[in-house]
């Protein structure tokens, strides 16, 4: 089974760099204070996981995580 990739923004670290949001726009939502979230809790396409790790490279807060999980 191929592996599940899942996002998440630990809204206690971030601190509205909005970085993720400009490197993946799919995949981040931005509030009024331009803080993010994820958009989605669902797992991510696999056109996306690459965004995903991306993003998660580029917030300074190490606020995102991205999960892999094999058990699908
Ligand atoms: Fe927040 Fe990091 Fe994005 S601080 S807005 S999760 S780049």
């Amino acid at each position: 089974m191929s592996p599940s990739v899942k996002l998440r923004v630990l809204r206690e670290k971030c601190q509205g760099h909005a970085r993720c949001h400009a490197l993946a726009p799919e995949l981040f939502v931005l509030d009024e204070f331009g803080n993010a979230r994820e958009a989605s809790a669902a797992p991510l396409p696999s056109e996306f996981e690459d965004k995903a790790f991306i993003a998660q490279a580029n917030c300074p807060e190490g606020a995102i995580l991205v999960d892999v999980s094999r058990e699908g």
